[in-house]
Parts: structure tokens; C-alpha cells; sequence
């Protein structure tokens, strides 16, 4: 474990020292790492800093709002509204690996277009050091890693992060004072809801797993894993009322991880999933069946695609 307050002296010091009087930007997610990265960025060389939040209408519920709120300190913040934008990007694509690509490609050409308003020399990244091993190893493409640094012809990458571990990013998120809210998220993936789809995204699809992943939150809190979720996995035939349905199959996952790099399925009580169970049927009538995955990592990965 790093020590966290040398660390962040450190990393203040080397920013303002590599950026000197030149404007960065950071793509700001909302997750624990590139909040951390922005943050660390921000102390450092203020609004020379411009963060960019792309709203991809693939987040989770309330995270635009909040992501306003938190870093209403930072005048610079832009927030870019671009769901429709993604949704037409994303329609018709059932393929993983392509659905990642058109989120990155999508991705790339809003937070170009903020990058040289702002004339940018300067990336700052939130990568972590499980996202290089994983990048390498191209065991899935993380969009927070590839495509951004060939965007505008930067002068340089900063990423203060790419040594540290997750827990080790938590430390210093909350050493930063973020809110403890930020600080104790659970990880989210860049390309959002989207991983957490199988097949087409669509609106319909999306308010599903929205809604779903926010009452596996909620109720997991208490469990505190390391990481949980809900995935919309496909169709199946259910029962409302007197009539036969053919609704949305839920998966519910939560794991015990250190890093994300490997971890456990949750032995969640009975209880607390039934009541999962019937929020999420509940609240969307949609819905037919939820299941909760057992399956380790590995051999499965943690989202879905
Ligand atoms: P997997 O599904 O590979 O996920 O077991 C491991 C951890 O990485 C997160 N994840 C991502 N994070 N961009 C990210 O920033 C991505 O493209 C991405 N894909 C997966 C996942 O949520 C888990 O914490």
C-alpha cells in the first residue's frame, strides 16, 4: 500500500510541473477512478483543467446529477448530453466487442469536440494499474485505456494512477475529501449499461437495467461487495395476472474482489434476494424472471460482455 498523503503531494507537484501553463482535459466518468484522477488533476493546476462528463444516457440512475453536484467546484466541469447520439451509434449492434467499439468511437468524438474548444495539450487518464495488465493480456477492451490519447495530437498523458490498485485509488479518493459517496462506489464500467445488455441496446432494454441496478444497490448495500449488479440476459416466458408473458430475464450479480482482476460470487441469504426479486419484477412489469449468477472469476467475468 502506498503512503497516501506523500503520494498525493507527489502527484500534485508532478502535474503542475509537467502541465505548466498549458489546458488538460480529463474524461470524467463519475466512477472512483477518473473522479480520483480529476480531482488529484484539479488541485494541481485548477481550471487549466477542463473535465468532461459525457452523459451517454448508459449510466446509472441519478449518476449525471450527482456527478454535477460533486464537482460543482470545479468551474470548468462541462457535462455533454449525448444519449441519443449513443443510441443511434449503438442500434442494431449485437456484437460485444463491436458495441464496445462504437461506445469508444462515439465517445471519442464528443470529448474531441470539447478537447480542442478548450485547445488541450495535456490528457489526464485514470488508468489503474489492473487496467493495463487486462489491456495487454486483451482480454476485453477498456475504452479508458486505447483510442483517447490518438484523439488530439496531445503533447502528453498524464495518468497519476497507473501503478495503484483499486483500494489503494479508494485511499486516496478519500484522502482528496471526495464525497464519501464517490469514494465508496462500487466500480463501474466505462461503457456503462451497455455491458450489462445482451444484444441490442435499446431504450426499453436500458430502463430495465437502469431501474434494476439501482434496487441491487440499494438492497446489496448492507452485504457490501466488492461489486454488484443486474444484467438484462434475454427473454423468457412469465405469468402476470392470468395472462402468459414473454418478459425480460434479469441476472443478479454480486462479488468479493480485491482488484476486479479475479473474484468470488457473493453467498447472498435468501431473504435479501426474494426481496430483489420482487422490487425488480415488481417495478417493471417487463420483467419475468430474475436469477442470481454463482459463477466465480474466473471462469466468468465480471460483467456480462
Ligand atoms: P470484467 O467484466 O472484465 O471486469 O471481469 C473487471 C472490472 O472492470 C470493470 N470493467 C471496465 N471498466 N472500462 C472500465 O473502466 C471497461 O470497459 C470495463 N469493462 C469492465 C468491471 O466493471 C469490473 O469492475
Amino acid at each position: 500500500m502506498v503512503d497516501v498523503d506523500s503520494f498525493i503531494d507527489e502527484k500534485i507537484d508532478e502535474i503542475a510541473t509537467e502541465v505548466g501553463d498549458a489546458n488538460a482535459v480529463i474524461a470524467l466518468s463519475g466512477g472512483v477512478d477518473s473522479s480520483t484522477a480529476a480531482a488529484l488533476a484539479y488541485e494541481a493546476i485548477g481550471d487549466q483543467l477542463t473535465p468532461v462528463y459525457v452523459d451517454t444516457g448508459l449510466m446509472r440512475k441519478g449518476e449525471t446529477e450527482q456527478i454535477a453536484e460533486t464537482f460543482d467546484y470545479m468551474d470548468s466541469l462541462r457535462i455533454v448530453e449525448a444519449k441519443d447520439r449513443f443510441l443511434d451509434a449503438l442500434s442494431g449492434i449485437t456484437d460485444p466487442e463491436e458495441k464496445r467499439h462504437a461506445i469508444g468511437e462515439q465517445f471519442i468524438r464528443e470529448f474531441e469536440t470539447v478537447a480542442r474548444e478548450v485547445d488541450a495539450d495535456y490528457l489526464v487518464q485514470g488508468t489503474i494499474y489492473p487496467d493495463r495488465i487486462e489491456s495487454e493480456g486483451t482480454i476485453k477492451s477498456h475504452h479508458n485505456v486505447g483510442g483517447l490519447p490518438d484523439v488530439v495530437d496531445f503533447e502528453g498523458i498524464v495518468e497519476p494512477m497507473r501503478d495503484l490498485y483499486k483500494d489503494e485509488v479508494r485511499e486516496v479518493a478519500r484522502d482528496l475529501d471526495l464525497e464519501a459517496i464517490i469514494a465508496e462506489r462500487m466500480p463501474f464500467p466505462g461503457p456503462g449499461l451497455a455491458v450489462r445488455i445482451i444484444g441490442e441496446v435499446t431504450e426499453e432494454k436500458l430502463g430495465v437495467a437502469r431501474e434494476a441496478n439501482h434496487v441491487v444497490e440499494e438492497e446489496l448495500e448492507e452485504h457490501d461487495p466488492w461489486q454488484a449488479l443486474a444484467a438484462v440476459i434475454g427473454k423468457a416466458t412469465g405469468v402476470k395476472g392470468d395472462n402468459r408473458v414473454h418478459g425480460w430475464v434479469v441476472a443478479v450479480r454480486s462479488v468479493e474482489s480485491r482488484d476486479g482482476m479475479t473474484a468470488r460470487a457473493q453467498n447472498v441469504d435468501w431473504e435479501t434476494l426474494q426481496r430483489i426479486q420482487s422490487r425488480i419484477t415488481g417495478e417493471n412489469e417487463n420483467v419475468a424472471r430474475v436469477l442470481y449468477d454463482v459463477t466465480h472469476k474466473p471462469p466468468a467475468t465480471i460483467e456480462y460482455e
